[in-house]
């Protein structure tokens, strides 16, 4: 009998108001259409449990934990939802997308405090006591000018959720992440400008997954 081919894990980041749902809704139709079985999650969250501890994190006043807190509260979400969500339907041959993942820990905890961050070597280190060598396939990043990226938050209507209370130069420190992160992982990552119209974006993003996986 032949093993099942295992599925892919794509995840996307980005600061706030970047866009992300919709491309996942997007994402998602199309490669159902293609016959794979996908799974749509997010973090922090995605499991149960995890969901639990993403209330915790979301909510409260802005100081209410410190940045190394925060990254272990993330991992705590994240080893759950590896071990309860995302490695069985990969293992299943399912295609996994995550709204965020690691990434966010490395641009929110290490480096949107600026020198409060969580140091990098931290970082690493508790991501393989999560993770182990487990990596996404692909993850694209979105890119968007902070005041634009806050202005479709509040156009949303939304409550502001805690990290949407933090202040213009932490969501700066978070833009300049994300692009360290792609510049750093570039077989990995895909930087895309999210000022584009999301049909734009939406092709970028299919005709890169079909260079890579079809
Ligand atoms: P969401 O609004 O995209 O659902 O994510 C919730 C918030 O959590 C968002 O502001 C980003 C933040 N976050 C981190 O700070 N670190 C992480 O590791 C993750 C996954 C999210």
């Amino acid at each position: 009998m032949q093993m099942q081919d295992k599925g892919k894990f794509i995840t996307l980041e980005g600061g706030e108001g970047a866009g992300k749902s919709t491309q996942i809704v997007m994402m998602a139709d199309f490669l159902t259409a293609k016959g794979i079985d996908v799974v749509v999650t997010r973090e922090p969250g995605g499991s149960p449990d995890a969901e639990e501890i993403r209330r915790l994190l979301i909510s409260g006043g802005k100081d209410r934990w410190d940045a190394v807190t925060e990254l272990l509260l993330f991992s705590a979400a994240r080893r759950n939802h590896l071990q309860k969500k995302i490695l069985p339907a990969i293992n299943a041959g399912k295609w996994v997308i995550s709204d965020r993942f690691a990434d966010s820990t490395t641009a929110y905890q290490g480096c949107g405090y600026g020198e409060n961050s969580v140091p990098k070597e931290m970082l690493e280190a508790v991501y393989k006591m999560v993770a182990g060598e487990f990596v996404p396939d692909v993850t694209f990043i979105l890119d968007i000018p902070v005041d634009e990226g806050m202005k479709r938050v509040i156009a949303r209507g939304e409550d502001k959720a805690r990290f949407e209370q933090m202040d213009m130069a932490f969501h700066e420190k978070l833009r300049a992440a994300y692009a360290k992160i792609a510049a750093d992982n570039p077989d990995r990552c895909v930087l895309v400008n999210a000022l584009n119209t999301k049909e734009n974006i939406h092709k970028e993003l299919v005709k890169i997954i079909e260079q890579r996986f079809f």
